[in-house]
């Protein structure tokens, strides 16, 4: 299966490498039939924390006000062993060791397409993390929705935000991951209206209660926890990150997470529920589902990879060979994906029952 995760990792990045490359091939459709996963919510309600929490490393920048201004599709590829790095699909030859550059590249090449302002762009960067201690995944970290534009933003910035948002998580393979603030209330959750709306019965999106620390005395989280206060297909999970204070001072993400682990243990109101609270539970259920989302949908790929494979050997043949170009080498690489995939796929084969199911 972890196989299949990584391939299905690779597809993607070799899909998005040839960019806008052939408008009436198959690839987009192929983009747009793998599996990701999405994280939405209001400005400041902790979008970036839980991000890097779930990929267990500080590499994103994160604050008050609107911070993130582009969307980041963030691949995490599991390494048997080795040292970390990352790489940006923007700068192929080089490899970061240093995360806290990572940052710093995000902010630069984020400031490179809006320029030092408030302003969005709805164009991806693309990051890669190579590590032994990270799941497959591929998750995308979204601006954060807003009710008004502030000084330096123009009136159209609060639709072209959820348009922005909504473009990625309409897509039927997109699991929300729909963060919300315990210190606010649930009603106004922009993350619950938006999810609501392309997901109407829960059934892709994954609550999670975020700054359960900052809740008024006297009042706590149980109900929405416990699936009583707002009803979604999967359990809610609860999370308690680094606040700006923690940022300032520097906590590592290995003690925010003990940190984290203690508040739920040792909290007489959620220690029924501790066992499936925390970040670390939530990267094990994100990548168990994504599994199963995989497994479902793998005959459906499967049939636009070899679709795929037809017209890329189409185009192939129609430029010539030997490739020499540019974009007859990126096709010849994703080619050699898609066979693998066939390959892996036909193994497989015996075993799936179209739909999904295992025998
Ligand atoms: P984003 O705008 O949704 O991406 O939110 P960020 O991740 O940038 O977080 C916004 C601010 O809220 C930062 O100062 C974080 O430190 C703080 N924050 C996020 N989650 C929590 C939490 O669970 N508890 C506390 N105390 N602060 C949090
Ligand atoms: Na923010
Ligand atoms: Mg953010």
């Amino acid at each position: 299966m972890e196989s299949l995760i990584s391939l299905v990792n690779k597809l993607q990045r070799a899909c998005t490498a040839l960019g806008d490359h052939g408008e009436d091939s198959a690839l987009p459709t192929l983009w747009d039939s793998l599996p990701s996963i999405a994280v939405v919510g209001g400005q400041s309600s902790g979008k970036s924390s839980v991000l890097e929490s779930v990929v267990g490393k500080d590499f994103l920048p994160r604050g008050s006000g609107i911070v993130t201004r582009r969307p980041l599709v963030l691949q995490l590829h599991r390494l048997d062993e080795g040292r970390e790095y990352a790489e940006f699909m923007h700068l192929p030859r080089k490899r970061f060791t240093d995360f806290a550059a990572v940052r710093k590249e995000i902010q630069d090449e984020t400031d490179r397409e809006t320029g030092r302002s408030k302003a969005i762009s709805p164009v991806p960067i693309h990051l890669s993390v190579y590590s032994p201690h990270v799941v497959n995944l591929t998750l995308i970290d979204l601006p954060g929705l807003t009710k008004v534009a502030v000084e330096g933003q123009p009136e159209s910035i609060v639709h072209d935000i959820e348009n922005m948002v909504r473009a990625y998580i309409e897509k039927p393979n997109c699991v929300i991951l729909a963060v919300s603030p315990a210190n606010q209330d649930l009603a106004t959750s922009d993350a619950i209206k938006i999810s609501r709306e392309v997901d109407p019965k829960g059934e892709r999106t994954i609550g999670v209660l975020t700054k359960i620390d900052l809740m008024d005395k006297g009042t706590d989280a149980v109900d929405i926890l416990e699936g009583k206060a707002y009803k979604l297909q999967f359990p809610w999970i609860g999370v308690v990150n680094r606040s700006q204070a923690d940022i300032n001072k520097n906590v590592d993400m290995v003690a925010a997470r003990r940190k984290e682990r203690e508040y739920f243990a040792n909290s007489p109101e959620y220690k029924h529920l501790a066992h499936r609270m925390g970040s670390e539970h939530l990267a094990k259920v994100l990548s168990k589902h994504l599994e199963q989302v995989i497994k479902s949908r793998i005959p459906g790929i499967q049939s636009l990879i070899s679709k795929t494979l037809n017209e890329l050997e189409t185009e192939l043949n129609r430029l010539g060979k030997p490739i020499a170009s540019d974009a007859g080498g990126k096709l010849y690489t994703i080619m050699e994906i898609c066979r693998i995939f066939d390959g892996i796929y036909k193994e497989h084969l015996d075993g799936i029952r179209p739909g999904g199911e295992k025998i």
